[in-house]
């Protein structure tokens, strides 16, 4: 049995882009495999963060996992800040980070760029992510394809911890979905789909009213050629679109290419839209069930617990081989 870790950031209701490349992946590994799912609330807090809304996001997202089909009885589910071993490794493998390679960062430069102030946090999030697959000792880690690269640096990480003090560390590898793996924006297809996008028109948010996603996808932008078929450089816009299609009704591009053959985009945007209501109407009903309830905080509880015991164990190890402390 494998450990699988994956997080996903309390940064805004989950885009219809972080259930097709990360939770629908989650929801298949955690029948074979031991999972560790995380809210991962200090990554969030690297750009500002409303204090009410992000506490509201957390409680969203547990909600949203758990109504996509994450199981208690399968899955560990917990609050990153709740298990304090994550920033303890997230410092110590700063010290092991080089600025170069964390100038290196796509993401870093996404998200400081044009911007006045940015954090020392948002430079330094790859390290802390490093800490949160390292300390469950994790095989694989089932991610999107945007954060890749990230995953290459806690191998690293990983791999110079070992060297330099002690063989600790599991190196962890990356599974990334064969189809959507990048969800793009609707308004700007050349752009990753996100949750934060200032335009909300971009994004279809898991918890949007089917009339609402019926409305993005039908302002979603196309191309003037009327032709539905898959061209990631010339049709960027249809070819996400089918990626969307594809991935939600579980049916190969090619054929819905040949369904939409002698239609028009029209036709197709609505079928985009019925696939897509399909997958999120059952996921948002369950979602309504759970988000004021007591089972939510009793599953975090438990998870926080079970996630802490294992952390320690590793966080144990990592501080005595690197010398902190005192010896007891
Ligand atoms: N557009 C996407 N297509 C496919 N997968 C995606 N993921 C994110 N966007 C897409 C995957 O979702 C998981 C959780 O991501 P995250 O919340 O930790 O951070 P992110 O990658 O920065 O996601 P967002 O939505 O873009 O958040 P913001 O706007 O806050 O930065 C990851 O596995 C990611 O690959």
């Amino acid at each position: 049995m494998k450990t699988i870790f994956s997080g996903i950031q309390p940064s805004g209701t989950l885009t219809i882009g972080n259930y097709l490349g990360a939770i629908q992946q989650f929801v298949k590994l955690q029948d074979d495999e031991d999972c560790y799912f995380c809210i991962v609330d200090e990554h969030a807090i690297t750009v500002p963060q409303d204090r009410l809304k992000l506490r509201q996001n957390i409680r969203s997202l547990a909600a949203l996992y758990l109504a996509s089909g994450i199981d208690p009885k399968k899955s560990t589910l917990f609050v990153q800040s709740e298990v304090p071993a994550h920033t303890q490794l997230g410092w110590m493998l700063q010290s092991l980070s080089y600025m170069g390679e964390l100038e290196r960062m796509t993401q870093f430069k996404d998200k400081s760029e044009g911007k006045e102030a940015v954090s020392s946090a948002l430079f330094t999030y790859p390290s802390l992510m490093a800490a949160d697959i390292l300390l469950y000792n994790t095989d694989l880690v089932p991610v999107g394809e945007d954060q890749k690269q990230h995953l290459e640096l806690s191998r690293d990480l990983a791999q110079r911890f070992n060297n330099r003090f002690n063989d600790i560390f599991t190196i962890p590898e990356v599974s990334i979905p064969k189809v959507g793996a990048r969800i793009m924006s609707l308004q700007e297809p050349t752009k990753k789909m996100s949750k934060s996008d200032e335009n909300e028109k971009g994004f279809i948010s898991m918890l949007d009213t089917p009339k609402k996603i019926e409305k993005k996808i039908k302002s979603a932008v196309t191309d003037s050629e009327g032709v539905v078929k898959y061209d990631k450089e010339n049709k960027p816009g249809v070819s996400n679109l089918l990626n969307i299609y594809a991935s939600c009704a579980g049916e190969s591009i090619e054929s819905i290419k040949d369904k939409y053959a002698e239609k028009g985009y029209g036709e197709f945007k609505q079928g985009v839209a019925d696939a897509v209501i399909s997958v999120l109407k059952p996921i948002q009903d369950r979602y309504n069930e759970l988000i004021n309830s007591e089972l939510l905080d009793e599953i975090l509880d438990e998870g926080a617990e079970k996630a802490s015991f294992t952390a320690n164990k590793t966080l144990a190890k990592a501080k005595k081989a690197m010398g902190l402390g005192r010896v007891k």
